[in-house]
């Protein structure tokens, strides 16, 4: 093991940098393996600091010379970076870098992709372009000039000029070093303008490699849509001549928000109907938003440190979600939200590596781009819109952008910011941000002589270092439907802010039925017995649709969880209640699709492991399929006209009309090959002239293990398309039946395509492992064995996907003896790797021992 402990740094530590900027000037000249980087800062003394250090980050840089002032100086090179004696007033600092590109197989700082030139710079990859101050309180303009025989150089801001073999660029926007961004290579542009708000002009680009153009237009489109909306809903006009976006084949995460050069993996941006599925199509649209939002939310306000990170990341994906919402349905997207926060975070806030939105401290900041940094924070964002109603929350935004637009902020100048608008006090609130854990609500009630009393009990388990939890101020949304179904008290947001409160309805003629944190009104476990009839009920008349889902989503959990552990399981009413609502022409398919879909086998571990059971993952999956299966037989008679009402085969478009259509028919198709062998589905994948028909199709297929010929056709008809690839790979990994995971995931690893450096390559198998419970957890330990050789090889080679993927085992605690010894025994052995990098002995240690 590594003897040196990586040292946690603290918020509490913070100071204000000794220097600012005021100008940078970079010249690139670029080489693959040896690539000069030429920079020309003007510091100043900062007034507002405490010490006059000299301290430049950098790392892997090879200097070749440096100057103040004009005057050549022989730094003091150390760990991390450089010191210097510097002047008292301003001064320039000009350094010459040396870099390998090439090499970078880290994918952080320049480096180079298919053949191109790219950069991520978030959180802390400049330092491995030059030396500066990389840390986001320090804001600068920059000036970029590119050296290159690529034929396409591009960076941030506007272009100023350009020859053979060389181009300037111009950002007039002071920003901080994680929102640099460079791009070279051989390139096409699909092309486009957005007219603003004030009749400005802006060009869009679109860059991709030759060959991809024909997947462009969707991620045009959605651009126009986020400027459009953005102006509508925020306010929030562009800012630069030219807006571009470059798709790169080998990126860490989805996409980045640099200054008018956004760099999206392809899976993020590329779509087409052939190759793109529905959910591609809409996670694209909500990325391309998400990091156009970024504009505003994160790069003209940006975090004066990254223990600051969710005051951009929450409040970006919470308007994603609205600009999602509001493009298509508003139920089915909060549905949508709320499944991958409990799946994700709630898990994340379950189990050692939980921690706060606003985290105290860190080893390595590419650990914390967390579900919790960002999803939970997306949930406080809304939490605070329903404590302050609609208006409240426009007139704080407007004061947000008004007041801090330009600076580093901090998620308590945001806090003070709804303070100072709506003059409430929210000293409670801000320990959404400081308090890590899910609060559970233990619901209790009481009738009589018609009143109604809820009396709603709230704690926050303990989490690692955190034993001691306070009540939290919680908005809690309740409705009450009177016997005949209809709702005798519209929606009301109580607010709990009490370790136990009650609340009294009075004047009520019948015993009413709560329907309980409609909307998902805050992010918490709620706690209550409740009976099948009663689920059944809410399943049929709740007003609020997210709840009407919930019933149906909770009536599922109880079945399958008294199946699990031998009790009477309300099964029947479940398939009553279920054909009722799929039945009910009335409501959206794409919202009948989602109440098709059972709670996942982690999301039951984690509730038998709650209620103090002992989860058994292949017990858990065979209650899944007997329950499927009867799922099917008993919907047999109704299956064959409701998946023709579906309409699947009409011409494609990716809108939420449609793909709610096809979402509900292949729901019913893969029922259907529980009982047909999968004549249906063989025949809906040889006519399918779209991704979702095909892969749903083929998904089906590999469940009812009779995909061999569909995945034969699918690898030939898409030969060398990376990301429709990705889906092959992934596909076979996450329909594997349990005893075949291990074999097909290994199997899968010596195939010729598999190039495991590329992230999405490697997230293809090795995530679909972590999302085959059955087979990851099989008995054997060869699913934590496999998942273990292969997170040492990958460290060295990219540290971040391995530290990021090292959370399939985040979960260890939950399980037996035999499979908790199992996986320690593999964490232990991954921590015992020579050279593990930091950012991977950070995440196994607070797994081990958080
Ligand atoms: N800021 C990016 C986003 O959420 C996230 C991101 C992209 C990132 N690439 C990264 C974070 C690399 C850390 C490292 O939009
Ligand atoms: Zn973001």
């Amino acid at each position: 093991m590594t003897d040196a402990r990586p040292q946690p740094i603290y918020l509490a530590d913070y100071t204000p940098p000794a220097f600012l900027v005021d100008e940078v000037a970079l010249t690139f000249h670029l080489n693959p393996t040896a690539t000069r980087v030429v920079s020309h800062i003007r510091f100043r003394p900062n007034p507002d600091a405490k010490s006059r250090e000299f301290f430049l980050h950098g790392e892997q840089l090879t200097l070749l010379r440096a100057r103040i002032d004009g005057v050549d100086i022989t730094p003091d090179l150390v760990d991390g970076g450089l010191k210097a004696d510097v002047p008292e007033a301003p001064f320039t600092f000009e350094a010459e870098v040396e870099i390998s590109p090439e090499t970078n197989t880290a994918l952080e700082g320049l480096y180079m992709s298919g053949g191109m030139y790219c950069t991520q710079c978030e959180a802390e990859g400049f330092r491995r372009i030059t030396y500066y101050p990389d840390r986001p309180d320090v804001m600068a303009p920059f000036k970029v000039r590119i050296e290159g025989s690529d034929p396409v150089l591009l960076s941030n801001g506007n272009p100023i000029a350009s020859g053979d073999g060389w181009a300037e660029w111009d950002d007039p926007w002071p920003k901080p070093a994680y929102l640099f961004a460079l791009v070279a290579g051989d390139l096409v542009a699909r092309e486009d303008s957005f007219t603003t708000m004030t009749g400005k002009e802006v060009d869009l680009k679109l860059w991709v490699r030759p060959g991809d153009e024909g997947k462009t237009a969707f991620g045009m489109q959605a651009l126009k849509d986020s400027m459009k909306w953005d102006e509508d809903v925020y306010g929030r006009e562009y800012d630069l001549d030219i807006f571009q976006i470059v798709a790169v084949s080998d990126f860490n995460m989805g996409a980045m928000e640099n200054k008018g050069l956004n760099i999206f993996n392809t899976s993020a941006v590329l779509a087409s109907p052939e190759t793109s599925t529905d959910a591609n199509f809409e996670r694209i649209e909500a990325i391309i938003a998400h990091e156009y939002f970024h504009n505003w939310t994160g790069n003209r306000i940006t975090c004066r440190d990254w223990f600051q990170l969710s005051l951009k990341e929450g409040l970006t994906v919470f308007r994603d979600q609205q600009f999602s919402g509001d493009m298509r349905s508003k139920a089915v997207c909060r549905i949508n939200d709320v499944s991958a926060l409990r799946g994700r975070q709630f898990r994340e806030d379950n189990g050692p590596l939980a921690h706060q939105v606003q985290p105290d401290s860190f080893v390595e900041i590419n650990n914390f781009y967390t579900a919790t940094i960002y999803e939970k924070g997306a949930e406080l964002i809304g939490m605070l819109k329903t404590l302050v109603g609609d208006a409240a929350y426009d007139a704080a935004l407007d004061l947000y952008f008004q007041r801090h637009d330009g600076q580093a902020a901090t998620i308590e100048d945001w806090v003070r910011v709804f303070e100072d608008s709506t003059g409430r006090d929210l000293t409670q609130f801000r320990r959404w941000y400081k308090q890590a854990g899910t609060p559970r609500v233990a619901v209790s009630e009481d009738w009589a002589d018609g009143t109604y009393r809820l009396t709603l009990r709230q704690s926050t388990p303990p989490t690692p270092g955190q034993d001691e939890k306070l009540p939290q101020h919680i908005p809690f949304a309740v409705g009450l439907l009177g016997p005949n179904g209809d709702e005798v008290l519209p929606t009301q947001i109580l607010e709990l802010t009490e370790a136990e409160q009650s609340f009294a309805f009075e004047g009520l003629a019948d015993k009413p039925t709560p329907s309980l944190l409609r909307h998902f009104s805050a992010p918490v476990i709620l706690e209550r017995e409740s009976t099948a009839e009663e689920r059944a009920f809410l399943l049929a008349h709740d007003t609020d649709p997210f709840n009407k889902w919930e019933a149906g989503r909770t009536l599922a959990k109880d079945v399958l969880v008294a199946m699990i552990t031998g009790e009477d399981a309300p099964i029947d009413a479940y398939l009553e209640a279920i054909t009722v609502m799929l039945r009910d022409d009335a409501l959206d398919p794409a919202f009948r699709a989602l109440t098709l879909g059972l709670p996942g086998q982690d999301d039951l571990a984690q509730t038998l492991f709650d209620a103090g059971v002992t989860p058994d993952p292949q017990k858990i999956y065979r209650a899944r399929q007997t329950l499927l299966q009867a799922m099917a037989e008993h919907l047999q008679d109704h299956l064959p006209r409701m998946m023709a009402e579906m309409d699947v085969t009409a011409p494609f478009a990716p809108n939420a009309e449609q793909a709610g259509k096809r979402a509900l028919g292949l729901g019913l198709m893969t029922l259907l090959t529980r009982l047909d062998g999968g004549t249906a589905a063989q025949a809906l994948y040889d006519r399918a002239d779209n991704m979702t028909l095909r892969l749903g199709a083929l998904g089906a297929l590999l469940q009812a293990q009779k995909g061999d010929a569909a995945l034969a056709d699918f690898r030939t008809r898409f030969d060398g398309d990376a990301l429709v690839m990705d889906k092959w790979f992934a596909m076979q990994v996450s329909h594997a039946a349990p005893d075949q995971a291990v074999s097909i995931t290994k199997a899968l690893t010596e195939d010729k395509d598999f190039n495991w450096k590329n992230p999405n390559r490697f997230r293809a198998v090795f995530g679909a492992l972590m999302m085959n419970p059955a087979g990851f957890h099989h008995a054997s330990g060869e699913g934590y064995a496999v998942f273990a050789d292969w997170l040492i090889k990958l460290d060295p080679v990219n540290p971040q996907i391995a530290a990021r993927m090292s959370s399939a085992f985040e979960t260890w605690r939950r399980y037996d003896a035999d499979r908790q010894n199992m996986m320690k025994a593999q964490i232990e052995r991954v921590l015992a790797t020579d050279g593990l990098s930091r950012d991977s002995q950070e995440m196994l240690g607070r797994i081990l021992n958080g």
